[in-house]
């Protein structure tokens, strides 16, 4: 469809009035009346550039704490909606995201959903995710995976509040009417392989010679901070640094080199101090949490200044670039995933 041809909307006339008064009765309507909104030349999205201010979400989240188990919550999460997306728990159009606190003794006990989701972790040392029967500790700039339909569950055994990022297909699991959910018949699932089996099984470069995928995400659930920033940190000092992305890597399914979770793309990036990124734009609208430094980015008309574990979005389709102050490290996730399956993603330098 060219770019440049809009629909435009015929005239109206009472008699025409008429006859769509008459549709209406029939639960029918003119497509000629909606076809500019329901089929725009690019995208048009409610989705906002918005930050969320690390400082400012964090007390918030330890008040609910004060007023609010775990338990009791089933998730204490606060959900970061889009304020042109406000009630329907969206960050983006296809995405939820929300922060969650895990309190020292806590459990969030273990279910199950269709929705697909990853954890980005924030603060605290020592709190686990359980998925599949084993659990991983959870390390500031970690992610974790929790898959379509496999139980997970928390537990914070530490002495300190443990805090994450979710990020959700909730949206696109709705879209379809596709939702189910259900409570592991234990609080806490049986633990039956000890930590790091997966790792060993899946994410050594290597795989079980009689290995068939049980799923269409990855099988290991686990991707450690440490791993992933000296792999980033390595590539900085060989070069080159990309104009736009600055040194950008994207989390695979280490047995098929697709994306982690049929739905959701995620990445870290590294901007080296006093980096000036170009602008570019793609239709996923991605959401960033900062996992290190400070900067701000240009998103459409916006500026958004952000310092550490601050989350910030960026829409469909608008400009995005990218300015360190000091070297900083982004996390980022989207739906590419998806629209890769569907034959729906673009992307353009600007
Ligand atoms: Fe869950």
């Amino acid at each position: 469809m060219a770019t440049t041809a809009f629909f435009i909307k015929p005239e109206t006339s009472p008699e025409r009035r008429a006859l769509y008064e008459r549709l209406d009765e029939k639960s029918t309507a003119p497509l000629w009346e909606v076809l500019a909104k329901l089929v725009p030349p690019e995208p048009r999205t409610s989705c906002v550039p918005t930050l969320w201010r690390y400082d400012e979400i964090r007390p918030l989240l330890m008040e609910a704490g004060r007023l609010m188990t775990a338990k009791e919550a089933e998730r204490r999460v606060l959900v970061l909606e889009n304020p042109g997306l406000r009630g329907g728990s969206q960050i983006t159009q296809s995405l939820y995201a929300g922060v969650q606190l895990v309190l020292p003794g806590e459990i969030a006990p273990s279910h199950r959903h269709v929705a697909s989701a990853l954890r980005f972790i924030i603060e605290g040392e020592g709190a686990y995710t359980a998925v599949d029967g084993e659990r991983t500790t959870m390390r500031p700039g970690d992610f974790i995976l929790t898959p379509s339909w496999t139980f997970h569950d928390h537990g914070n055994p530490s002495d300190r509040p443990a805090i994450w990022l979710d990020g959700l297909d909730v949206p696109i699991v709705n879209l379809f009417d596709t939702s189910f959910a259900d409570h592991h018949p234990k609080e806490t699932q049986p633990v039956t392989r000890p930590e790091g089996d997966a790792t060993a099984r899946y994410g050594s470069n290597l795989l079980p010679v009689d290995y068939t995928p049980r799923s269409l995400s990855a099988p290991v659930f686990s991707y450690p901070y440490a791993r992933s920033r000296e792999a980033l940190e390595r590539l900085h000092r060989n070069g080159p640094v990309h104009p736009r992305h600055g040194i950008k890597l994207q989390y695979v399914n280490p047995a098929t080199g697709g994306y982690p979770m049929p739905t959701i793309a995620a990445f870290l990036q590294l901007l080296p101090a006093s980096f000036r990124g170009k602008p570019y734009r793609s239709t996923d609208a991605t959401v960033y949490c900062v996992a290190e430094g400070r900067g701000r980015s240009r998103v459409g008309d916006s500026t958004l200044m952000w310092g550490p574990h601050d989350v910030f979005v960026a829409p469909s389709w608008k400009s995005v670039w990218h300015e360190a102050q000091d070297e900083a490290v982004l996390f980022s996730f989207s739906d590419r995933a998806a629209q890769k399956a569907l034959g729906l993603w673009r992307e353009e330098d600007l």
